[in-house]
């Protein structure tokens, strides 16, 4: 039983297996040449590194790889046998399953192609052409003698006969065996040859050893030959045995029949090597044969082999035979497809190391690279001068601001001294009732605030304009290098400089709010002027501290007569030692005095200085018109503002100079904008170039991956020609 389980198919099953794994790699292996080719091709980023011809080169490999994979995957082996009516086709197939499947006998048994091929299930069945209907394999004998009656079954007609694999290792290796009717019975040889013979794997002619070769058999394989490019054929002599009846022309006869079937293949086909020939034509008794194993079968001795015949022959055919055309089958129907192979896989290879070298030497990568560094480079510099600009710029711009902050200073320092000239241009009337004071101390305010600013921007503005102006003019030349040459042109636009003017905002009206002018008549001479003129306003209002502070000139008068007729230096010392005294507020003491001095000089120099100092308070009562308060006015606010004025020097100064440094830093971060932008460009450049260089590394090394892959299919393939095509030889 051992024997008969022994595979000898198992060559064609492990190398249909082999050869189906390595084009389905293949398979793959081209579809992802192809999309990466496609990919490639159509990336619009990259200057093209395949070209169009090379992706329909390889869509072409996987249409065809796909065709040979399908033809490949067919799960089986066909062996086709033809032969003349009763060489004994049927009985050599039955030999074969080591069973009577199909019907023999004597005459024109087999009406029709009849396909046996393997069944899982342990039931065997029949299938007819078009119907789905199983019909039960232990009526064969009547079905082939009804199909032998049967109209509609022509010669042509195809019947599928399913047998159990567990009865036979053949059909579990994918075997398939179709008997045909003979061929001497046909007119329609070229049919069956485009029906059954296409897809054949082996041919094996089914002769009589009792008779030679006919014109029929040979001109039926003629047209196989023509129509299939180098047909895998077999001839076997079937009826060997009845050679035993006349052994002593046994060898005779067996090498006459060699000579004539190895012509037949070398000479007149041309289908195998005369070297080759012998292994592929049989001697064998189909009869015998079947007879001893289903004697084995049944567990008896193999009668047929014990009978003295020759057994070398007939035990040659069961295993020789198929092991023989198992692998002739795998050199027809693998070598071809083997060889296309390889020829492709060298293409792909060829095809992926031009396309690693083209990226590897390609301009478009060469200038991506040095583009990369050209702005990495550039970017640097801007980077480098950039910083040393802004130091330098913010020196200038602190040097600048300073000498405005001076410049501001001594300008304002200067109308301030120069305020009462401004406060004595100003007119409008005066009156000292509180409404119009109050107008025309708004309107002095803003008098005083346009011409102090107009006076200062005369002094300082065009200076400072011009100082500004040219500091940025060497700032924006400075940065000029670092834009880019289109930007360069247009920076005046892009970094616009509005007209500056420096906005001095003393704000007088604020400043001088709390001013309070005091334009009431003060006699020159009176109690209170003369106090303020020797003790300073401030003692002044110390001293008098309890006086009122109205000096009429009758109160006046009589401290005077009081003092009598006093000479005026005599009177001025008196006076000192007065107001000495006053301090002791002691009116006795000062009537005191009074009364001593009348008795020392007399009335009539008293009466004389009274008459004078009256006179004196009368003119100046008469001179306080409104002109001259208006004058006190001016004087008490200058006075005044000047001193608020003083106050806001610095800040005015430092609130410029702020100014100028605003401008200036507003011109500088334009600037820097500009700068910015001009980097930002280069940094998206810089990352551009990245992308694709590391694009194009990606897709050499793709590249060189799938040469690679294009290399180990090739020694695939070349192990698989060497474990399995030149085997045997
Ligand atoms: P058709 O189906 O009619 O074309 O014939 P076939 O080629 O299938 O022949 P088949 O197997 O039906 O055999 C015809 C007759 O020859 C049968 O009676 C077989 O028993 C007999 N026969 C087949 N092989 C041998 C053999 O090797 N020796 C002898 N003596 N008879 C055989
Ligand atoms: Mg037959």
């Amino acid at each position: 039983m051992a024997e008969v389980n022994a595979s000898p198919l198992k060559h064609f099953v492990t190398a249909k297996k082999k050869i189906n794994g390595i084009f389905e790699q293949l398979g793959a292996y081209i579809k992802e040449s192809s999309s990466f080719l496609e990919d490639t091709h159509k990336n619009e980023e990259l200057d093209p590194v395949t070209t169009e011809e090379q992706v329909q080169e390889v869509r072409g490999y996987l249409a065809k790889v796909a065709g040979i994979g399908e033809v490949l995957a067919r799960r089986h082996m066909k062996v086709v046998f033809f032969g003349r009516t009763s060489n004994g086709k049927s009985s050599v197939i039955n030999a074969m399953l080591c069973d009577k499947v199909l019907p023999s006998g004597i005459g024109h048994t087999t009406n029709c192609f009849l396909r046996v091929e393997g069944t899982d299930g342990n039931e065997a069945f029949l299938l007819t052409e078009g119907s789905e209907e199983r019909k039960s394999i232990k009526t064969v004998n009547q079905l082939a003698h009804a199909l032998h009656q049967d109209e509609d079954l022509d010669a042509g007609s195809l019947v599928c006969v399913m047998w159990p694999k567990a009865k036979c290792a053949l059909l579990r290796d994918d075997l398939v065996l179709v008997d045909s009717p003979g061929i001497d019975v046909t007119t329609e040889l070229d049919s069956w040859i485009d029906k059954f013979c296409l897809d054949a794997d082996v041919f094996v002619l089914v002769a009589n050893s009792e008779s030679t070769l006919m014109q029929t058999e040979k001109s039926f394989f003629h047209k196989v030959n023509e129509r299939l490019s180098s047909p895998n054929i077999f001839i076997l002599n079937n009826r060997w045995d009845a050679s035993a009846s006349e052994p002593e022309y046994m060898e005779e006869v067996r090498r006459q029949h060699m000579d004539r079937c190895s012509s037949f293949l070398v000479d007149e086909l041309g289908v195998v090597d005369r070297a080759q020939a012998g292994d592929r034509i049989f001697f064998v008794s189909a009869k015998e044969v079947l007879q001893a194993r289903v004697q084995k079968a049944q567990g008896m001795p193999e009668a047929g082999v014990d009978r003295g015949k020759n057994t070398h022959t007939y035990t040659g055919y069961t295993r020789d035979k198929p092991e023989c055309i198992s692998q002739s089958a795998v050199k027809t129907k693998f070598e071809q497809h083997t060889v296309r192979a390889k020829q492709i896989s060298e293409a792909l290879r060829l095809i992926m190391d031009s396309v690693h070298l083209y990226i590897c030497v390609s301009v478009f990568r060469i200038h991506c690279l040095e583009t990369r560094e050209d702005r990495q480079d550039r970017m640097e510099f801007i980077d480098k001068q950039l910083d040393l600009l802004t130091m330098d710029c913010k020196a200038k711009i602190k040097k600048i601001t300073e000498e405005v902050e001076r410049q501001v200073s001594n300008a304002m320092a200067e109308e301030i001294r120069r305020l009462h000239v401004l406060v004595d241009d100003f007119h409008l009337d005066f009156h000292p009732s509180q409404v119009v004071l109050k107008v025309y101390k708004n309107e002095l305010h803003r008098h005083v605030e346009e011409g102090l600013g107009r006076n200062m921007s005369e002094r300082c503005s065009s200076a400072i304009t011009t100082a500004l102006q040219a500091t940025q003019t060497e700032m924006i030349e400075g940065l000029k290098p670092l834009l880019p040459g289109a930007v360069r042109e247009q920076v005046d636009k892009l970094v616009p400089r509005q007209c500056f003017s420096l906005s001095y905002d003393l704000a007088c009206d604020k400043l001088c709010s709390d001013f309070q002018e005091d334009i009431s008549f003060h006699f020159s001479l009176g109690w209170t002027m003369l106090v303020n003129r020797f003790l300073g306003p401030k003692n002044t209002r110390r001293a008098l501290m309890g006086y009122n502070d109205q000096v009429t000139p009758s109160r006046t008068c009589c401290v005077l007569v009081s003092l009598g007729a006093m000479t005026q230096e005599e009177l001025m010392v008196s006076m000192v030692t007065g107001l000495a005294s006053l301090t002791s507020r002691t009116s006795m003491g000062i009537i005191v005095v009074g009364g001593v001095i009348w008795k020392a000089v007399g009335w009539r120099l008293i009466a004389l200085s009274v008459g004078l100092y009256g006179l004196l308070y009368v003119y100046e009562r008469l001179t306080w018109t409104t002109k001259a308060k208006e004058r006190a006015f001016k004087r008490q606010f200058v006075d005044y503002a000047s001193e608020k004025l003083q106050l806001i020097v610095s800040y005015t100064g430092s609130n410029c100079s702020h100014q100028v440094q605003q401008e200036l830093a507003g011109v500088f971060s334009q600037l820097c904008q500009q700068v910015d932008v001009t980097r930002q460009n280069l940094e998206d450049e810089i990352n551009d170039m990245n992308s694709k260089i590391e694009l194009l590394d990606s897709l050499q090394s793709k590249a060189k991956l799938l040469r690679n892959k294009a290399g180990w299919l090739d020694s695939e393939l070349n192990m698989f020609t060497q474990q399995y095509l030149h085997q045997g030889r």
